[in-house]
């Protein structure tokens, strides 16, 4: 039995509370005395570490600067305004007093690569430098950042040095959400953003300088934009292009750049103690903050960094952290838990910037996303448990998915690198130095090596880019992994047999979306749905969960959840009923409330959907609604979902792929996980201890035919349809319809 997310650890988590909740009520009434026996609790569970001196010295560098008299420059500083304070720490960031020969090396060069420690201040410094140095005269200054948590805070960070309004001069531009004006001359932007930017403005004539920044991570996007920057260096000799990166192998990159010249800040960096576990741990989250605990009541100050996957797990490690420390007051210094991950909102974002009050400690719980995107000062404690969530691809079969995987050895030394930015520091891993170094790959494998290329190629292609095999990649993909994206992009019509861009492909690469999600919202207009399409896309792009589950109150939640499934069953007419209960309601709080949902995913699932409808409107998609026809919907849905088709195994206990056969699941918190229709599509796959099919809907076979008669023949269809189920299963929905 799955638990209720697919994770096993989070029901081992809950079990191991319920111990601990049922050990200290036998302890007794008196209070006085439950304390010091919950206090015992909380460390009973120790978790043996063991230091590896000679890890640890592979990451000693020297520092330059005394830390008191840092500490005496930075106390000084607080006395000023808060402006002037913020100009003092910027002259205190390593990058600054590389600012003249820096400025000096991108006057001479028109490429330059820049390589410096995390927090030296490239990010935050390099843009205002070039603004201070006139560039910005000729022309905006962009800069890159994999991830949008980096874009969006970042540029609220220069703002503030910079001292204007988020959005003026200063500004960021992610997917769904533009935080520019005319008057923006320093954009932040994800590289994904500045992709898109290319097929409006194919020589970013309206930039003077570009700087592809956190180019180490070699994320897809980055990637491609390496080729498009290189190629226009070659024609606007007038655009300076800047590549920076953490990490040392800085050549690859130089190389590429036609030997660019490489920029090194050198780097100050405290030692970092290394301590490995002496045997594998076998629930890594709850290890965690069992370290974390330990590491709040026996060492000093200083700010702990927790490195997880993903948003579910900060959230379950949040809550495991509050019911442990939960009774005993003051009987143990303050605790601030600061969770960061992609979809956190934004307002919630700064918290972890918030300064740690004397006596205190802050906890940060974060995805990958500090590993090297964001800095945060203060931390003296990494405790890292050695996985990332990573997108993998198999061309072959065509499945994609999510999956945690280990990390590498240069992701784990970055992740340890963060201990000792301020002061020396210690870091936890939750694996063996073994595992280390026989385990883990030594190098992460870039993005573009496992990943679908559907829509990176649906772009190339729309910016007249037809020769992919020639495009000029630092490391190429796969060539089985390109083919697959060109047949794909074919059988939904966005490519001719040539290769070539059609009128429905040019539409589609309008929407920043997965090509199948493009080509549903085009066709619903057929299927006089567009509106409800819209809403489904929405809903589906949100990357929240959308429902609240309290544990407190999961009867009353089921059954308001239930609610939304009423009527035909699957997960995107679901999602679509909640969107409409929701707008049917004036878009209230209350009723997010009433119904366990979550009121921020809901807004950000409401913006999305405007913008689709903008997109739309310049696509000419007409909006139609026809809320009661769930058979177009769905239809609709299936137009550029019929990729992801699986049909019940005879068995009935799980379902195959229908193409490429492949065993899937149904996710445990699907609509359909009792319902188990013979036949449904499937928004994406998700890999956690089975292969889950998440958001789910039920379609009939002959779909499939009707809708994408080159990609399925009647045999395959047919052949299924036939076969009976066993005795009571899968009669709800279509079955009878027919
Ligand atoms: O890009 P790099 O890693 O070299 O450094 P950065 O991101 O420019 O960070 C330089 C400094 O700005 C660090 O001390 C950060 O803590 C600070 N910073 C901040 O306080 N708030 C942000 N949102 C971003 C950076
Ligand atoms: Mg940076």
């Amino acid at each position: 039995d799955e638990g209720d997310e697919g994770t096993p650890w989070q029901e081992q988590a809950n079990w191991e509370t319920e111990q601990i909740k049922k050990a200290s009520m036998k302890t007794g009434a008196k209070d006085s005395q439950a304390k010091a026996k919950d206090y015992e609790f909380v460390f009973e569970d120790q978790i043996d570490f063991i230091t590896d001196q000679a890890m640890a010295g592979t990451l000693e560098v020297d520092d330059e600067e005394d830390p008191r008299e840092r500490e005496r420059k930075a106390r000084a500083a607080e006395k000023q305004s808060k402006q002037e304070k913020l100009q003092a720490d910027r002259k205190l960031l390593p990058m600054y007093p590389f600012r003249e020969p820096l400025l000096e090396a991108i006057a001479e060069h028109q490429v330059l690569i820049i390589v410096g420690e995390t927090g030296s201040g490239k990010t935050t410094q390099i843009p205002q430098y070039l603004h201070e140095a006139g560039y910005s005269k000729a022309g905006k200054i962009g800069c890159t950042q994999p991830r949008r948590v980096a874009a969006m805070s970042v540029a609220a960070r220069v703002a503030e040095e910079v001292d204007v309004k988020l959005g003026q001069e200063v500004g960021y531009s992610i997917r769904f959400e533009d935080c520019t004006s005319d008057k923006t001359i320093l954009k932040y932007m994800t590289d994904g953003m500045l992709l898109r930017e290319f097929l409006g403005e194919p020589d970013l004539a309206s930039y003077s300088v570009m700087m592809v920044d956190e180019a180490h991570e070699r994320t897809l996007h980055t990637d491609v934009l390496f080729g498009l920057v290189k190629d226009i260096a070659r024609f606007r000799p007038d655009i300076k292009l800047l590549i920076s990166s953490a990490t040392l192998d800085a050549e690859k990159f130089s190389d590429y750049f036609d030997h660019a010249p490489i920029f090194r800040i050198p780097g100050r960096r405290y030692p970092v103690d290394i301590m490995y576990t002496k045997a594998p741990e076998a629930n890594y989250l709850h290890a965690a903050v069992v370290t974390a605990l330990q590491v709040h009541v026996t060492q000093p100050a200083g700010d702990v960094l927790i490195f997880l996957t993903g948003q579910e797990e900060i959230e379950a490690a949040e809550e495991l952290l509050k019911q442990r420390t939960k009774g005993l007051g003051s009987r143990i210094g303050e605790l601030m838990i600061a969770p960061i991950y992609a979809n956190l909102p934004s307002d919630l974002q700064s918290k972890i910037f918030e300064v740690t009050p004397p006596g205190a400690r802050k906890i940060v719980l974060a995805t990958n996303i500090a590993e090297t995107s964001l800095t945060i000062d203060g931390i003296k404690y990494v405790i890292d448990p050695g996985f990332v969530k990573q997108n993998s691809y198999n061309p072959r079969s065509g499945m994609e998915s999510l999956v945690v995987t280990p990390v590498s050895q240069a992701s784990a030394n970055q992740r340890a690198g963060r201990a000792g930015r301020t002061s020396p520091g210690k870091c936890f891993r939750l694996y063996t130095a073994w595992s280390y170094q026989n385990e883990l790959d030594e190098n992460t494998v870039p993005e573009i090596q496992r990943t679908n290329l559907g829509n990176v190629v649906l772009m190339l292609k729309s910016l007249g880019i037809n020769d992919l095999m020639g495009f000029d990649f630092m490391d190429p993909p796969p060539t089985e992994t390109l083919l697959r994206a060109l047949e794909q992009l074919y059988a939904l019509g966005a490519l001719n047999d040539r290769g070539e861009l059609t009128k429905l492909g040019r539409r589609m690469a309008e929407f920043p979306l997965d090509p199948m999600l493009a080509k549903m919202i085009i066709n619903s207009e057929t299927y006089g749905c567009s509106e409800e399409v819209a809403t489904v896309a929405a809903m589906v792009s949100t990357g929240n969960s959308i429902f609240y589950r309290p544990k407190d109150k999961a009867v009353h939640a089921d059954n308001a959840h239930n609610n939304f499934h009423r009527g035909s069953p699957g997960d995107h007419i679901a999602l679509m009923n909640v969107f409409n209960g929701w707008a049917d309601t004036n878009f209230s709080t209350q009723w997010c409330y009433e119904n366990f949902v979550q009121m921020r995913s809901m807004k950000r699932a409401r913006d999305i959907r405007d913008q689709v409808l903008g997109l739309m409107e310049r696509v000419e998609v007409a909006v139609i609604s026809d809320r009661s026809n769930e058979e177009n919907i769905k239809k609709a849905i299936a137009s550029g979902f019929f990729y992801h088709t699986a049909k019940l195994a005879k068995s009935g206990a799980d379902y195959r792929t229908v193409k490429n056969p492949q065993t899937v699941h149904v996710h445990p918190q699907s609509g359909l996980i009792e319902v188990r229709p013979k036949w449904v599509i499937y928004h994406e796959l998700v890999q956690t201890s089975k292969e889950f099919m998440r958001t789910i809907s039920e379609i009939k076979p002959s779909w499939l035919t009707e809708i994408a008669p080159h990609y399925y023949s009647k045999r395959e269809v047919e052949d299924a349809a036939d076969k009976k189920l066993p005795k009571g299963q899968g009669k709800a929905g279509l079955d009878g319809a027919a």
